[in-house]
Formats: structure tokens, C-alpha cells, sequence
């Protein structure tokens, strides 16, 4: 872990004091929303399309008895008498008729024989139908699990919320031609959390811990209910509560005895609870002179401390590793392998049902910079390739997105390409630890969706492999080529990773825009196939209504994020140009070079960039398969966007756009300022169309995006200028303006 200190300037914190405390010091607007109900919000439709609800059926059936099933009931009633103004009956599987009936599909299966889905949908997976019984009608909410009745009813609600501009036929279609079969993409969708157990959260800006409090787990857990209700409306289905940097004291028997009330929280929404542990906790809590994973003491040690979890949460999820990283211990100590180390915690956990997820986020930092050949680009695959095939079915290897590390712009990593036999997982970080930190906005499933999509061109890749998600009635039998989309899943178990990090401020990660990524997440890990135009138009409608200006407006400002927020701190694949020592947010692009971080970009008087060619650089390339090999490995096949990642060129290499790398690096940064400018006007037409709390918030927000953006261009524009000595063609950086 990286020493957070914060080293801002003093005319930013000024302009940033300004904007928020002007915003702190207005009275709560009466037109207020807080965020915490983020999309799930629930208001009341307008008379007229609540009307149009008119054919729902008055009354809620249950088929099971389930915690789940019953939560899933409560919300059914909540949601429809908060958004239709109508209390629906709770009646009972004797009388169904005329009913929302809840259950699973074996339950359906025992009440009503003739009614089955076409196909039977994955663990989780729904089916949403409109029927007849004894002439009445119905609409049927059925899962495959209990789980998957819950999510039924939240895709149910779904639809109600997002109704509100519909014509009144297609509302009444939505009850009466209902025919929709879900099943996720993914058995695996899990949030980490980073929390510390004195409640501080490592890369968390919404404030502090919803669990943890001065080392103990927090009495109130108001806040982790409603957090797990969040989760489960999105699909997810679990969540590790506490820091991959773990205290070891986590496995402690009187701290398990306190995470079991967390467990029983979330235990209401399907959502399993797993822990982040130190791989030394045998000997650093649990009196042994060694932790060495292949000891026999060692696994009985494990063994023993999973069947007393399980003792107490009989739906533990499993154990989150980081192992020789950052300073963390790892198997090296004993001359062992990361399988090793995975397969003593898959074994103890396997009895159970539980899994390991082992983060393949393991490099050296004390690299040596002086060394051209020298990566950290390339640990995740040296380190795990060779062990492919000698991790257990429930160890999951958990691979970041891109091979450095939650960058504004990476490649897919190739480990992904690399492991052909072991369960994988996709680590994504919804926090903005690298892209803003939740002051400036990024929308961040179109970069999700760049690495999801990449296509590794594995030629093994069979579509019947691939586990397709989302409406089975939509599902495209064509060959899937995106190896990180497709092949990674078909294994025993793996998934989707968000590293979330919500707090305990009101709107959960600090600004209510933000939730967009946490939604796009959980939505992404049922569908990777779902555009991010769909999604951002879900989550706008949900959060802030269906007005058409503000749907119009903020999905623009969400889907244009991403690229502004790049075009002012990271282009051409640069890579970070942050203050790495520090905070991880202001620019210090010479924080990254000459020390063992590895977060390189190169950058001297005569040009900018990694070589990572096979030819002349590090050899990074040559982790991936050969066609993609080709697309990065020549300078003039390679992307633009890319380019600085893979290559290092003088400054006045010519791009593809046919500017200058140089002249590229001064233009993206005015225009992307101008664009974080042209936020606030953005966000300004919409004044009046949402509540005056969240407009307030956030329009302080883009005040100070748009002087942080500033402060960026002029950073690096000046610093490149420095560096290489070639003046902006347009007179902006370096040379007075013309007259
Ligand atoms: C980043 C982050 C650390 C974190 C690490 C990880 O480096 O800055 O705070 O511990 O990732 O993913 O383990």
C-alpha cells in the first residue's frame, strides 16, 4: 500500500473550499433528496401513468418462505404503494388468482404444472410472465433460486419506475404480455470493500465505514442493510466487507462473532459475506511458528478456522487474498507457489461451499528503473501463467481489468488470454481511486466495456462455452470472440469483482453521479452485453426521473466523462501522470518515474513512452496471442489511444490523426478543460427538473472539475513543454499568446 498524503495546491484547495462550502452553507432546499435511496427511489408516478397500472393485480402470492422470498414480497409492497399509490393485498397459494405470485420454479412447477419457462435459466436467472389462472389474470415472478425471485421483483419495479413517459398501451402490455426470461452472465458478482477496521476506507471518498468503527464492527448496521438491499437490486451477490490490505485480527473468534451480524444483514438480500485475510494469519494470530501453506499444521489451522466461521455464517462466501504484493506476505516467504497458497484456503473452504479468490495484482515495487527491460506490466502473467491448471475449482484467480493498475486508459490485461484452465475473475474498481475520485465525473462502464469486449482471438473458444446472460429471449447465438467477455466464465465458478467502496455518507460514494458506476457494474456482471447507452439510461431515469431534458442531459454528461476526464490527465495511453507517491488525483507526472513503482511512462527531452514491443522493448507484448501481438506490436498499426502504452516515441511522432504527439498532448488538455467547463452550463439547463439538493451538490461538483481541469492542462501542457521543448502550434503553452 502506498502512503496516502495529500499534497494539494493551495489556489485549488481555495477554488474547491469555495465551491463546497458555498453549497454547505445554503439551507436544505424543501425539494431535497439526499441520494441515499440512490435508483431505487421509488416516487410516485404521475396520476396518469399510474392509471395505466390499473390492470396490476391486486394481490401478492408467496410459494416459499424463504428470508429472501419474504424480503422480495415486502419490496414488491413497498415499491407499488410508494410509486402506484395502491397497498397490495398479501394473499395466500390457495387462492392465486388475480395475484403477483412469487416463488421458484420448482414451487410454480407444484402449483400450476402446465406453466414452465421455455428454457430453465442459471442459478439466479428469472422469469417474468403474464398468465391466466382460472381466467384471471396473473403475473408470475418465478427464480430459479430464491434469489433469483428477489431479482425478479427488483427488475419488476424496474420497469414500473421507468415507466413514466410510456404510452398507457405499453404500460398494460408490461403486465398483461409479459414474457421475459433473465439469467445472469456470471455466477461470480461480488464487491470488495477496502474498509479498515478503525473504519477508515483505503481509496473510499463517501466518508467512512458503513461496517467497521475504532475496531470494532458498528452497532447501528441500518446502513449495511440498505446497502445490501442496493446490491441486490443490481444483481450482485456478494460482498467482502473489509480491506485486501487485511488486519489480520479479522479472524479473530470474537471479531468473527461481531462480522456474523454484518453476514445476517445481508443474509436478507442473498448476499454473501467474505472476508479479506492475511495469508500469515497462522502465525501472526494463530500461534504457529509458520505460515508456509504446504505445512500440515498450517491446514489444519485453516481448516479449523472455516468450519468455526461456517459454524457461525453458514453462508460465508469465502476468503479474498493478497499475497506477496505491496508489502503484503506471500508464499515466496517459503519458496512455494500462489496455487500452493490458493489450494490451502479452496480446500478448507470447499467442504462448505465456499471460494478463494486469489488476487493476481502481484509485482515487485521496488523495481529496478535504471533497467529498460524491466515491466511491471508483466508480473500478473509471469507470475500466473506457469501455474495455470494447478489451482483448485474454487480458487479464483482475480485479475484487474488492465495489467498496471486501474489506469484511466489500459489495455485488457493478458492474463486473461493467459489461463485457459483456472476459474478468473475481472477486478474492476468503481471507486475513482485513478479517475477522478468521485470530485470529477467518469462514467466508467464505456471503459469497463472496451476491456470486456477486447477481443483476445484465443481460437479455442467454442460458443458453447460461453455462459450468455441477460433476456434469453434476446440471446445472440453468434460466435463470441471477446475472449474477456466470454471464455473467462465458463469455468467451474468465476465473475465479476467491483471494488466499490461505498461510505457512510449520504449518497454512498460522495456524489450522487458516481452511482452510475456502481449500477453500470452490477448491471455489466449480469450483461456484459448491455450497452452503456442502455445502462446510463436506466440509471438516469431511476435516480433522477424520466423528464426527457434530464435523461437527454445527463446521459450526454455521463457517456462524455470518461474521454473528457482522459483528455486532461491521461492521453495516448500515457498512462498515470498523477502524483503516484501521494494522492493518487493532482498531477506529478515526475512522481511516476525513477523509483521501483513500476508506473512508468518515460518521458525525457527526446520522446514519451513505454517500449513494450517484443522487438526492441520489454517484451510485454508477447504475452498476448499472436493477432493481437500484431495490432500493438508496430508502431504504425498501433491504436492512438494506446500508443504511449506500448511504445515510445519522439514527441513529434506523427499519430494517426495526423497531429503530432506533442501538439495531440497540448490539445487534448485545452479542449478537455473546455469540455469540464462546459459541464456546468450542461448542468445548469436542467435547474428546476430535479430536486434542488442533488442540482446543488453536484453543480458545485463540475465548478470545481472545471478549475481542477485547468489545473491539470496546465501541469503536464507546461511540463511536456519543459521536457521536450516544442511549442504548442497554437501559441497556448510556452510562448505568450499572440497579440
Ligand atoms: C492500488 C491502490 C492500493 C491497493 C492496491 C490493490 O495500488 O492504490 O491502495 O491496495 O491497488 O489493489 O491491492
Amino acid at each position: 500500500m502506498k502512503p496516502i498524503q495529500p499534497t494539494r495546491t493551495l489556489g485549488r484547495v481555495a477554488l474547491m473550499a469555495a465551491a463546497f462550502f458555498c453549497a454547505a452553507a445554503l439551507p436544505r432546499p424543501v425539494n431535497a433528496e439526499t441520494g441515499t435511496e440512490a435508483w431505487l427511489r421509488y416516487p410516485a408516478l404521475s396520476p396518469q401513468a399510474a392509471k395505466s397500472f390499473g390492470r396490476l393485480p391486486p394481490q401478492t402470492v408467496l410459494l416459499g418462505d424463504s428470508v429472501v422470498v419474504k424480503t422480495a414480497q415486502r419490496e414488491l409492497v413497498q415499491g407499488v404503494a410508494q410509486m402506484l399509490g395502491r397497498t397490495l393485498r398479501v394473499g395466500t397459494n390457495s387462492s392465486p388468482e388475480n395475484s403477483i405470485i412469487l416463488g421458484t420454479l420448482t414451487e410454480l412447477r407444484a402449483l400450476i404444472p402446465a406453466l414452465h419457462p421455455p428454457q430453465e435459466p442459471r442459478a439466479d436467472g428469472y422469469w417474468l410472465k403474464s398468465a391466466k389462472i382460472h381466467g384471471a389474470e396473473c403475473l408470475i415472478v418465478a427464480g430459479a433460486t430464491d434469489r433469483g425471485v428477489l431479482y425478479g421483483v427488483f427488475a419488476l419495479l424496474s420497469k414500473i419506475a421507468r415507466a413514466e413517459n410510456m404510452a398507457a398501451a405499453d404500460i398494460t402490455a408490461v403486465i398483461t404480455d409479459m414474457d421475459e426470461l433473465q439469467q445472469p452472465y456470471a455466477p461470480i458478482r461480488w464487491v470488495n470493500q477496502w474498509d479498515n477496521l478503525d473504519g477508515r476506507i483505503e481509496r473510499g471518498y463517501g466518508g467512512p465505514s458503513i461496517f467497521f468503527a475504532d475496531g470494532k464492527v458498528r452497532t447501528d448496521l441500518t446502513r449495511a442493510g440498505q446497502y445490501a438491499r442496493l446490491l441486490a437490486s443490481i444483481g450482485i451477490n456478494g460482498c467482502t466487507i473489509n480491506n485486501v490490505n487485511a488486519a489480520p485480527g479479522i479472524l479473530e473468534d470474537s471479531f468473527i462473532a461481531q462480522v456474523s451480524r454484518i453476514a445476517d444483514v445481508f443474509r436478507l438480500w442473498g448476499v454473501q459475506l467474505s472476508l479479506a485475510v492475511d495469508l500469515g494469519s497462522p502465525k501472526l494470530i494463530g500461534g504457529l511458528d509458520t505460515f508456509d501453506p504446504l505445512d500440515p499444521r498450517v491446514a489444519e489451522w485453516w481448516r479449523k478456522k472455516v468450519d468455526e466461521i461456517y459454524r457461525r455464517i453458514p453462508d460465508f462466501g469465502g476468503f479474498v487474498v493478497k499475497a506477496d504484493s505491496e508489502g503484503r506476505l506471500g508464499p515466496s516467504t517459503y519458496g512455494r507457489t500462489h496455487a500452493d497458497a490458493a489450494n490451502v484456503f479452496a480446500r478448507a473452504l470447499k467442504p462448505h461451499g465456499g471460494v478463494i479468490f486469489y488476487r493476481a495484482f502481484v509485482y515487485n515495487h521496488h523495481l529496478d528503473w535504471h533497467d529498460l527491460k524491466n515491466d511491471r506490466a508483466k508480473a500478473a502473467y509471469d507470475n500466473f501463467h506457469p501455474l495455470d491448471g494447478a489451482f483448485d475449482d474454487n480458487a479464483i484467480v482475480q485479475i484487474k481489468n488492465g495489467p498496471i493498475d486501474f489506469q484511466v486508459r489500459e489495455p485488457a490485461s493478458p492474463l486473461f488470454a493467459g489461463l485457459r484452465h483456472t476459474s478468473e475473475s475481472i477486478e474492476l474498481q468503481i471507486t475513482q481511486e485513478y479517475t477522478g475520485q468521485q470530485r470529477q465525473l467518469c462514467f466508467l462502464v464505456l471503459m469497463w466495456k472496451e476491456v470486456l469486449d477486447f477481443d483476445m482471438h484465443v481460437d479455442d473458444v467454442h460458443i458453447d462455452d460461453v455462459h450468455i446472460g441477460g433476456n434469453l429471449a434476446d440471446a445472440n447465438p453468434t460466435p463470441v470472440k471477446d475472449l474477456v467477455a466470454g471464455r473467462i466464465f465458463h469455468r467451474p465458478v468465476g465473475g465479476f469483482v467491483g471494488v466499490a467502496n461505498v461510505g457512510m455518507d449520504a449518497n454512498w460514494l460522495g456524489s450522487p453521479l458516481a452511482m452510475a458506476n456502481l449500477y453500470g457494474f452490477g448491471r455489466l456482471a449480469w450483461d456484459p452485453n448491455l450497452s452503456a447507452e442502455k445502462i446510463i439510461d436506466e440509471w438516469t431515469r431511476l435516480t433522477f426521473g424520466s423528464d426527457p431534458l434530464v435523461v437527454k442531459t445527463i446521459t450526454a454528461m455521463q457517456l462524455n466523462s470518461w474521454h473528457v476526464y482522459e483528455s486532461y490527465t491521461g492521453p495516448l495511453g500515457a498512462g498515470t501522470l498523477t502524483n503516484i507517491l501521494g494522492n493518487h488525483y493532482d498531477p506529478g507526472p515526475e512522481s511516476s518515474e525513477e523509483n521501483g513503482w513500476g508506473q512508468w511512462h518515460r518521458a525525457d527531452h527526446l520522446g514519451i513512452g513505454m517500449d513494450r514491443t517484443i522487438a526492441t522493448g520489454t517484451g510485454f507484448i508477447g504475452q498476448y496471442p499472436p493477432a493481437v501481438q500484431k495490432l500493438y506490436e508496430k508502431l504504425a498499426d498501433c491504436p492512438d489511444d494506446l500508443l504511449l502504452f506500448f511504445h515510445h516515441v519522439p514527441y513529434t511522432y506523427v499519430l494517426h490523426s495526423g497531429k503530432t504527439v506533442v501538439q495531440h498532448i497540448y490539445d487534448s488538455h485545452y479542449d478537455g478543460a473546455d469540455r469540464a467547463r462546459d459541464f456546468i452550463s450542461q448542468w445548469k439547463a436542467i435547474e428546476g427538473h430535479v430536486d434542488e439538493e442533488r442540482y446543488r451538490d453536484v453543480l458545485a461538483r463540475f465548478e470545481y472539475q472545471a478549475a481542477e481541469a485547468i489545473v491539470w492542462r496546465d501541469a503536464i501542457c507546461n511540463w511536456i513543454y519543459k521536457l521536450s521543448g516544442v511549442p504548442d502550434g497554437k501559441g497556448r503553452v510556452g510562448s505568450p499568446p499572440s497579440p
